[in-house]
């Protein structure tokens, strides 16, 4: 197989940032994607349904002539976040999801959730309105390892919170382990999982092996080998709980490159191609309309795109730049470290 035709895919956890950033990024996303959720970790974070509007205008101010995209606006769930504000952005039509992140677990998460049980009332109404909630599944406490912080968080929070707000809605994201994967699975029609691309390519040994590679360093951070399989497994099983989320996170290059790095692969512009290969090399291009244009939209009731968007498999590496210049510096591409041949072609 050659060439393969999908529905215009989505990317259903996304991080456009905001001014020159957002700028220089916005269309790597809108030449390959139709819609996706957006991350509202901005500083500050987009909390209320006021701020999304505000923040859906500047994405939409900032797509050039002639694209289309559709912003799907979430809210950073917060311990004052107010229900009937979250029912009235909803109901509105403005707002898909709410984004919760443990307080300290990422990129701009010091707004985030500390008591888990200050957030059970917006939980309850988002469980009526049917809205899903996206996690951040990692524990922040000190004394757990980084690599076990998404297991943790299964057993002590995801798991509990469920149970005590039946009907909740929730798209655990970025999944990273075997463990996400397998309670993903258990968890029926109201439980999904995003994937990234980069963690169905790069394990731990990618991050720390020859020397510190900065820009595959994203969180939750890559595992083991067991875990990446597992992961490739999922995204390519067509089971209706996994769904693209590239994560794609741009920060300027020299923040990477940094005593202190930090946080996010730049996905953006391969994923499609990224994929294609890793679907191929499974012998299951077949699926990759299910995982990267179907699974999603049905999760979120929400049609599949009408139009479509083909891949053809080239004789010749396909070229990507190093960079995207942006007006907030330099982003460096996720450089998988192998060829790609799939090159998308939209029409
Ligand atoms: C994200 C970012 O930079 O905003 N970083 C990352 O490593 N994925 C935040 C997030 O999704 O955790
Ligand atoms: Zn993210």
């Amino acid at each position: 197989m050659n060439s393969i035709t999908i529905p215009r895919p989505d990317d259903w956890h996304l991080h456009l940032r905001d001014g020159a950033m957002l700028e220089g990024v916005i269309a790597d996303s809108a030449r390959h994607f139709a819609r996706a959720i957006i991350m509202p970790n901005l500083v500050p974070p987009v909390v209320t349904g006021d701020q999304a509007a505000a923040y859906r205008d500047r994405i939409l101010a900032a797509l050039p002539e002639g694209m289309a995209f559709e912003p799907l606006m979430t809210l950073y769930l917060t311990e004052t976040t107010d229900p009937d504000d979250v029912a009235a952005a909803v109901n509105s039509g403005l707002v898909k999801a709410l984004k919760l992140y443990p307080a300290g677990a990422t990129t701009n998460s010091d707004s985030g959730v500390r008591d888990f049980d200050k957030v059970v009332p917006v939980l309850e109404r988002m469980a009526e309105l049917g809205t899903p909630l996206c996690v951040h599944g990692e524990v922040t406490d000190s004394d757990i390892d980084i690599f076990d912080r998404e297991a943790v968080f299964i057993d002590r929070v995801l798991d509990p919170l469920r149970r005590k707000v039946p009907g909740l809605r929730v798209v655990m994201e970025h999944i990273t382990t075997s463990d996400g994967v397998a309670y993903a699975r258990s968890g029926g029609p109201d439980l999904g999982a995003t994937i990234t691309t980069h963690h169905l390519i790069i394990n731990r040994n990618h991050i720390l092996v020859g020397g510190i590679k900065p820009h595959y360093y994203c969180l939750p951070v890559a595992k083991r080998e067991e875990h990446r399989l597992a992961l490739v497994d999922a995204a390519t099983s067509g089971e209706p709980t996994f769904f693209l989320g590239t994560d794609s996170a741009p920060h300027p290059t020299d923040l990477k490159e940094n005593a202190c790095g930090c946080a996010g692969c730049y996905t953006s512009p391969n994923t499609m191609s990224l994929l294609a290969h890793v679907f191929e090399a499974e012998n299951a291009l077949d699926q990759l309309a299910i995982f990267a244009s179907q699974n999603g939209p049905a999760f979120y009731r929400l049609p599949v795109n009408d139009d479509v968007l083909r891949l053809t498999k080239r004789d010749a590496p396909v070229a990507f730049p190093a960079t995207r210049e942006t007006g907030a510096g330099p982003v460096t591409l996720f450089d998988p470290g192998f060829d790609l041949f799939w090159e998308v072609e939209t029409t």
